[in-house]
């Protein structure tokens, strides 16, 4: 593993492993934001609204009562450790949920995904071209709402996000059924589709708070740093997670879809060549079928904990940014979301 560290400049050495601590309790980190998030939830509702029905009932569906609202938590947080929490925070807080939700109703189509938030997606319940479409209007609602601030920086933000963002997902979708991927392919591709948003989440709240080059810089980074996290989180829960209930999506989704994620990556290299080439196959077919055989293979090596411990090394790294920020109790939910981040289930 120590390469990998290397290879990413991630220095392991002054940074002690997260996962060892007490297990994090999400509601602490809900509670330094509940008053902001409850108005963010207001403005969600507002939003949604649409002359055309199936819109509305759509949108609820998807957005009106599910998710972590992590992004826009992030947003809040930083704004408040920063001092300055306004309008424009709350405004920008829906616009990140609102691209967020996006990208996932058009995930879930090109994932084939049937579960999604604790229930059947939304391309299982109404197909996957009405999915699209109200993909396509939380985009562009997003853009609508976000021109409210009219700050030109706020734009280039959020329109240079979902381009990257939607880049990302491009490249993964090469990426898959190519078992060749290296580990180096696939930091790029979670950097972009996932991370981005985080970034975005953080340097949004710099903006509106005047926070300092140095703070937004230390923000910027924890973002994106979490964001990597998070996904490789993500990556291993697809193999591991204790149920599709508690993960609120299914398990599996990704060897469906032939996604050489870092798990396979991981378990390819260390796996005698026989094993190795059951996940090749898996990957080269993208099969949901040989998903116990692949899993048998994963957990024969330790292709898993090396995972975990990239996600430990990233979200040890998010929170040494945050040295810049004073101290205060949204520093420490900052630190907390990074801890949660690795530690969650769900
Ligand atoms: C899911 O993100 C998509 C990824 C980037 C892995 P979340 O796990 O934050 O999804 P919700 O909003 O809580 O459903
Ligand atoms: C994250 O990737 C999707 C986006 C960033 C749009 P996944 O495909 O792993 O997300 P889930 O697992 O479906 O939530
Ligand atoms: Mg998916
Ligand atoms: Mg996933």
């Amino acid at each position: 593993m120590a390469n990998n560290f290397q290879q990413n400049n991630i220095t392991m050495a002054s940074q002690e492993s997260l996962n060892t601590n007490a297990a994090i309790d999400f509601n602490t980190i809900k509670k330094a934001t509940v008053k902001e998030m409850q108005a963010v939830d207001k403005l969600i509702l507002t939003e949604l609204h649409s002359d055309v029905e199936l819109i509305n009932k759509i949108g609820h569906y998807i957005i009106g009562n599910g998710g972590k609202r992590l992004r826009p938590m992030l947003l809040l947080l930083a704004s408040k450790a920063l001092k300055k929490t306004t309008e424009h925070h709350i405004t920008l807080a829906t616009v990140i949920e609102f691209l967020h939700t996006a990208t996932l109703l058009h995930d879930d189509v090109i994932d084939e995904s049937s579960m999604r938030r604790g229930q059947a997606s939304a391309n299982s319940v109404w197909g996957n071209a009405t999915s699209v479409l109200v993909g396509d209007f939380l985009y562009s609602n997003a853009f609508h709402i976000m021109v409210r601030t009219k700050n030109f920086e706020v734009m280039e933000i959020v329109s240079q996000t979902t381009t990257e963002l939607t880049e990302g997902e491009i490249l993964q979708l090469l990426n898959c059924h190519n078992p060749d991927t290296t580990e180096a392919e696939y930091l790029e591709v979670i950097t972009r589709k996932t991370a981005i948003l985080f970034k975005a989440a953080a340097r949004l709240a710099s903006i509106m708070s005047d926070a300092t080059t140095s703070e937004t810089q230390g923000l910027v980074k924890y973002g994106q740093h979490l964001g990597i996290a998070f996904q490789l989180i993500d990556d291993a829960l697809d193999y591991t997670a204790n149920s599709a209930e508690t993960l609120g999506k299914n398990l599996g989704d990704d060897l469906a879809e032939g996604k050489p994620t870092l798990p396979l990556i991981y378990a390819m290299k260390q796996a005698p060549s026989e094993q190795a080439k059951i996940i090749i196959d898996a990957i080269k077919n993208g099969s949901r079928d040989s998903f116990q055989a692949v899993y048998e293979v994963v957990k024969s090596t330790n292709a898993i904990s090396d995972t975990l411990q990239r996600a430990d090394a990233e979200a040890s790294q998010a929170i040494s940014e945050l040295a810049i920020l004073e101290d205060s109790e949204y520093k420490d939910a900052l630190i907390l979301l990074a801890k949660f981040s690795i530690q969650r289930n769900y």
